[in-house]
């Protein structure tokens, strides 16, 4: 049959597999609060500026709760014929108030009707995501209130480097997470303008009211380039981008929660609701919330990448490609919330093993770069000939098979003779030093969580 919504010059309907590969009602369905919510906006536009007569206008408002009514009780039949969820609401509205209903498409089209739809949903999405951060941001200021002077080893190139503690680990992410949340709030300020009154792409003769329909929307103001309105799909690749780097975060945290669970590290213990068993080994307690979450980075920037190659070609204005937009927004927005809910939760239930912890921090001479910081300090020598004595001293403690807290007086002094009493080689002393400021120390990071939770949690 031929499209009641497009096809007056056609004779014949399209066939059965073009409407397979035209038809977006199947994703695009999730947009329906936002399509009513936009046409009743312009609907409102229409009748202020006198453009259709207002018992239309009331009638289309009517007619629109009620297909919204319809939808959100399931009782709404979706049809593939009617391609989109722009024309299957349009459909139904006609089929309840009549001839009327055509009205609403005046000055008009589904390019700017769909560009408004999916910045309205995006919108929203940006206002999920920055919760459910805010909250896995609060569990890690929870751990790292609990455990802010915890010594573990801090690394570098997974080599024990320096002490460090507990607390400040996990800050590192508190302010990863702020960062993406920035990056969301800056995206959302940018994707703030309403492309409605765009029409197809040249705008239209109606004496249409934009900073009207903006500002019914929430928009900030009306898009200033018809063009631009109708093929900007910049809002999208942006959360795709600040998404990927999310994932990523959340990715580096989930393998290091991987790697502290294992038997050889055991730093920390995962709650059996965050956990799996295997069906042969007894002992096992796999992470694999932890495992889904660094894998599930792989689906968020494949999706990034998905976009902005639809993106790279397009001459302007709209084009059919655009609306192989919306699955990539779609699933990145559900992944990524099922993620930060995921980690949220692991985090909030994490035993940390502080003896381990405390154990495994003097491992590997890690306070070696102490040894230098005394010299320097108490007698004077410039670094780099402290960094060399140090260097001996790692390397005859290396030799005795022993750490550098178990090294003599007279075995310090066989290196550096100048060495005195007063030099403190144990990890939590090295961590308790570093009291400069966004340092380790667990003064330092009791302040920056306070410091943390003001900025991010009550701002
Ligand atoms: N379903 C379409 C999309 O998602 C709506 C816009 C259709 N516009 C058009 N000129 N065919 O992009």
């Amino acid at each position: 049959a031929r499209s009641s919504m497009w096809g007056g010059r056609f004779a014949d309907g399209p066939a059965a597999v073009m409407e397979r590969i035209n038809a977006s009602i199947d994703f695009d369905k999730r947009l329906f609060r936002q399509d009513i919510a936009g046409s009743k906006a312009h609907c409102r536009m229409l009748m202020e500026t006198g453009i259709i007569p207002r018992d239309d206008g009331a009638a289309i408002l009517a007619g629109l709760d009620q297909v919204l009514q319809e939808i959100v009780e399931g009782r709404f039949a979706f049809s593939t014929a009617l391609e989109d969820i722009h024309m299957n609401v349009e459909s139904r509205l006609r089929e309840i108030i009549g001839p009327a209903a055509g009205r609403l498409h005046t000055a008009r089209s589904r390019n700017d009707q769909v560009a408004t739809d999916f910045k309205l949903w995006t919108r929203d999405a940006i206002d999920g995501l920055d919760a459910r951060l805010t909250a896995l941001q609060a569990a890690l200021l929870d751990q790292a209130e609990a455990h802010a002077d915890a010594v573990m080893p801090g690394f570098t190139h997974l080599q024990a480097a320096q002490p460090v503690t507990f607390g400040h680990h996990m800050l590192a992410y508190v302010e990863m997470f702020g960062r993406d949340r920035g990056r969301l709030r800056d995206a959302r300020a940018r994707l703030n303008e309403c492309p409605l009154g765009a029409a197809a792409l040249a705008g239209t003769g109606f004496p249409i009211d934009r900073a009207m329909t903006a500002d019914l929307l929430g928009f900030d103001r009306p898009a200033a380039n018809s063009l631009d309105a109708v093929s900007d799909r910049d809002f999208a690749v942006e959360v795709l981008a600040a998404a990927s780097l999310c994932a990523v975060h959340l990715s580096r945290l989930a393998e290091e929660l991987v790697i502290w669970t294992s038997a050889q590290f055991r730093f920390v213990a995962l709650s059996d609701r965050f956990t799996t068993g295997s069906s042969i080994m007894p002992q096992k307690r796999n992470p694999d919330a932890a495992e889904l979450i660094r894998a599930k980075t792989g689906r968020v920037i494949g999706h990034l990448n998905g976009l902005l190659i639809v993106m790279k070609g397009l001459p302007l204005a709209y084009s059919k490609d655009m609306q192989e937009d919306k699955e990539p927004v779609f699933e990145t927005v559900e992944t990524l919330d099922l993620c930060l809910s995921a980690m949220a939760g692991m985090v909030a239930d994490l035993t940390v093993n502080r003896d381990r912890l405390a154990a495994a921090a003097g491992a590997g001479f890690s306070t070696a770069t102490d040894i230098a910081d005394w010299l320097v300090r108490e007698l004077g020598v410039p670094f780099r000939d402290a960094h060399h004595v140090t260097g001996a001293i790692v390397k005859l403690a290396e030799d005795k098979g022993v750490g550098l807290e178990d090294l003599s007086l007279a075995d310090l002094q066989s290196v550096e003779p100048r060495i005195t009493g007063g030099l403190r080689l144990d990890s939590a002393g090295s961590a308790a030093a570093r009291t400069s400021l966004g340092g380790t120390a667990p003064d330092r990071v009791r302040e920056a969580c306070t410091a943390a939770r003001q900025r991010f949690l009550n701002p």
